[in-house]
Order: structure tokens, then sequence, then C-alpha cells
């Protein structure tokens, strides 16, 4: 299978006044085309570093310290700012928390459609380029004529779809979407995510879904990826993460969340509290907080392995 993004080897610094941020601490990992990656971990654990690195949008002072990103074998890393920006919303589109504050109150809807699309094609015709904004807006459920509107007008709910057409339609042919749920109730949410899978199978997306919440990716993702500390540290299908987690992290994760299934009479919490990752714990990073960890685990930093089909960075494998 081909494999849209291939990253080596990546770190990612934040240097600050008390030290280095490690944010994204050797991270290797691989994107098949078409599929969904769900992005998993406790908040602060480096999700939205990695994919701002992966379009270079990292804010200042953090920066790519080291490793490759292969775009279709190209080196993100190495692109000088065009190439970057040719790349930006045309081939690889990020989404949001907050709809709202990335639309500009001041433009109609077609403005930001229209504005997006000149940007990348000077010679477009203004007629054609509406009719593309329809015909995007009837792919998201919206009403054509809602184009007309300005953002306040439209509904939280409806506000997200539009930045994902706005996303779109360049015809990206991968999506990184930054808990893009957070902000909608759960029955906007639901129809957001069904949405997400219609538009992945329409335009054969490949989609990075960055979330909290692990229903959302047990609903959508093909595969998950769980980080912990700035570390890749399991890979796997997701009906195998839910039915064998490996890493003691993933363990972790999943028995803290509540299993309807599953005759829980409390939930677990983890015991401990996310690293520093400015002084990251020598050995697994993870080591302070494992119920499983051993002597290795305090001095070696364990390699990545293949166990059960899952990828898994564990001395226990
Ligand atoms: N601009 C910045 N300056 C300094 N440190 C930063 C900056 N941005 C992020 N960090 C640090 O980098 C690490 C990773 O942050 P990141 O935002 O990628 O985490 P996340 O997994 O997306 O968390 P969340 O789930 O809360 O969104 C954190 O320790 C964070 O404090
Ligand atoms: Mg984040």
């Amino acid at each position: 299978m081909n494999n849209i993004l291939e990253i080596e080897n990546l770190d990612v610094h934040f240097p600050i006044n008390i030290g280095t941020v490690r944010a994204v601490d050797d991270v290797n990992w691989k994107l098949r085309q078409g599929e969904v990656m769900g992005l998993v971990g406790e908040s602060g654990c480096g999700k939205s570093t990695l994919g701002f690195s992966i379009q270079r949008l990292l804010r200042p002072p953090g920066k790519i310290v080291n490793g490759r990103i292969l775009y279709h074998g190209q080196d993100i890393v190495r692109m000088t700012e065009k190439e970057v920006l040719d790349l930006r919303g045309s081939k690889i589109a990020m989404i949001f928390q907050d709809p709202l504050t990335s639309l500009n109150p001041l433009f109609r809807i077609d403005q930001h459609f229209l504005e997006t699309m000149f940007t990348h094609d000077k010679g477009l015709k203004k007629a054609e380029a509406f009719k593309k904004a329809e015909q995007m807006l009837e792919s998201l459920g919206i009403s054509p004529d809602r184009l007309l509107e300005y953002p306040h007008q439209l509904s939280g709910g409806m506000r997200q779809r539009i930045m994902i057409g706005l996303g779109l339609i360049l015809q990206p042919d991968l999506l990184i979407a930054d808990e893009p749920t957070t902000a909608l109730d759960v029955i906007v949410e639901a129809q957001f995510l069904d949405l997400l899978a219609d538009l992945q199978k329409k335009f054969n997306l490949t989609i990075i879904l960055i979330t909290h919440n692990l229903g959302n990716v047990a609903q959508l993702a093909d595969r998950i990826s769980v980080m912990y500390g700035g570390n890749m540290v399991e890979v796997a299908e997701a009906n195998s993460i839910f039915e064998n987690p490996l890493h003691p992290y993933t363990q972790g994760l999943l028995s803290s969340i509540p299993n309807i299934k599953l005759d829980q009479p409390k939930l677990k919490t983890m015991p401990g509290s996310p690293p520093d990752l400015v002084n990251p714990p020598p050995g697994c990073v993870f080591h302070p907080r494992c119920p499983q960890a051993k002597g290795v685990c305090k001095t070696k930093k364990p390699e990545t392995k293949t166990k059960d089909g899952h990828l898994v960075s564990c001395w226990l494998y």
C-alpha cells in the first residue's frame, strides 16, 4: 500500500527561558493513502505540534530540529517557503477547534471560498468559482444560498462544516483535523463525524483525526496512534487497539474511559502526572507512571517493535 506520509526521526523543540521543551521526540510515523488515522494522547503530549509540523506551521519558538517529513516522497522539512505555501491548503488542509476565530466576520461565506480559490488559481473565472463553492456546500449538506450569509448567521456546526469545505475546496489529499468537534454539542458532533466519513470516501482523503475523545476515533479511524510525552508509543488497527492494547499507557488510557459494555463499577484514573518535557525522565518516558516498569525502563529508551501487528515502544515486548 502507498504511504502518503512518512515521518522519520522527527524532533520538534520549543526553546524557552527555562530550557527546551521536547514536544516531539524521535517520532517515526507512516500514513497510508486513504486511511483515517486517529491520533490520541493526553493534553500536552505533542499531538498538535506534530500536526502543525506536517504543514510547517509551528508557531515560534517551535522548531523542527531533526528528521524528515516525506509527503509523497518529498521532504517538507527541506522545502522552500514558496513550496510549502503551495502545498498548504491545496494539498494538505488543516481544520481547527474553533471555526469562528478562523472565519473573517466581515466576509460573506462565498467571499471566503472565492478568495481561497483565487489565491491558488488567479485565472479562475468568478462564475466557475462560485459554482464550485455551491457544489461544495451541497456536499456539506448546507443549502447553497447560505453562501451569501456572514459567519455569525450560521450555527456552530455549520461554521465547522464551512471550515472543512474551505479546507477541501482545492482538493487536498491529506486533511489534518485537530480536535474538530470540541466546540460542538454531541448531536452536532455525531453529524459532523458522519460528514467527515462521507467526505473521506468522496474525495479519497487521508485524514489525521486528533482528539481526546476515544469514542470519536472508534467511530471513524482505521488505525490509531497513541502519543505520550512527545513519543509515539503505539500504532495499530483501531479494533486491535481497543481489543488488545499492548502499551501500558494505551491500557491505562482505555481503562479510564467509560465502557457501556463492561460492568465497570468505577473508572480508573492514571496515577501520576504527565512528564516534564523540558527534563523528560531517562529511559522510557512513561516509566515513572508505568505499573509494569522494570529496571531497564528507567535507563534505556525502548525501540519500536512489531508485536501482534502493533508498532509498540515498550520493554515488555
Ligand atoms: N508556543 C509554545 N511554547 C512553548 N511550549 C509549547 C508551545 N506550544 C506547545 N508547547 C509545548 O509543547 C508540548 C506539546 O504541546 P501540544 O500543543 O502539541 O500538545 P497536544 O497534545 O496538542 O495537547 P492538547 O491535547 O492539550 O491540545 C507541551 O508540553 C506544550 O507545553
Ligand atoms: Mg492540541
